[in-house]
């Protein structure tokens, strides 16, 4: 059978990456979260002492961009790949809030893009894979068979981001929270390279109230219709 490609754009916390992972392995499809290769690119320079609240050094990250090796690696125990930088499994260093107020400047940075687009192009070269971010329908693959584009309220997404960090044993608050998904949805929205947009070719999916199982349900008869 042949295999299509399936692009997941949409806001910050809107549950794509829940639904892709799920959707991916019904399918038999590889499944990548581009946003956490910017999160990794965020890390590598929170580590390298390269970004703070008020400064940015732009040009000694693009510099580094060799020197920074992001790749999945499928773990068998949980299920899903996790991300590693350099051979390091950053997997849970990428989820903290300090990561995440700092991304939306990160993928500001043309370089930055143009070095994880023609990395997430070709993962999806053999089709057969679910992408979830922000540019993916536009950018990456403005020709994939089946377009998304999730959406919530800024108060749903927060309050799921929040009970998901409460989870992992961070320790904040909920406006910390729900004001780093609104400046992020802001900065992501408004960027001048890529900005995230709903494409005419993409089905809106407004998941506020919709359980998982729903959203997956919806979303699998859609590409089971395209793969007919
Ligand atoms: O999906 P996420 O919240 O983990 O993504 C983190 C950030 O990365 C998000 O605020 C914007 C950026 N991003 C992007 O610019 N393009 C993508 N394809 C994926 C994520």
């Amino acid at each position: 059978m042949s295999k299509i490609i399936i692009a997941i754009d949409g806001y910050s916390s809107t549950g794509k990456s829940t639904v892709a992972k799920l959707l991916a392995k019904e399918l038999g499809y590889i499944y990548v979260d581009t946003g956490a290769m910017y999160r990794a690119v965020t890390y590598f320079a929170v580590q390298h002492n390269l970004i703070t609240e008020d400064s940015l050094n732009n040009e000694a990250l693009i510099s580094s961009l060799d020197d920074i090796n992001i790749i999945f690696k499928f773990n068998d125990a949980l299920g899903f790949a996790e991300v590693y930088l350099n051979e390091e499994n950053i997997e849970s260093q990428i989820r903290t809030l300090e990561v995440s107020k700092y991304v939306s400047r990160i993928a500001e940075i043309s370089e930055v893009r143009r070095k994880l687009v023609q990395e997430q192009q070709l993962m999806g070269k053999d089709r057969g894979i679910v992408m979830d971010g922000r540019d993916i329908g536009s950018v990456v693959f403005p020709d994939a068979e089946l377009k998304i584009f999730m959406t919530a309220s800024a108060d749903t997404r927060a309050k799921r981001r929040y009970k998901e960090l409460l989870e992992r044993g961070h320790n904040l608050s909920y406006d910390d929270v729900l004001e780093n998904v609104i400046t992020r949805d802001k900065i992501d929205s408004t960027r001048e390279d890529s900005p995230l947009i709903r494409v005419e070719d993409a089905i809106e999916f407004d998941n506020s109230k919709m359980t998982i199982e729903e959203q997956l349900a919806a979303i699998r008869k859609l590409a089971e219709d395209k793969l007919k």
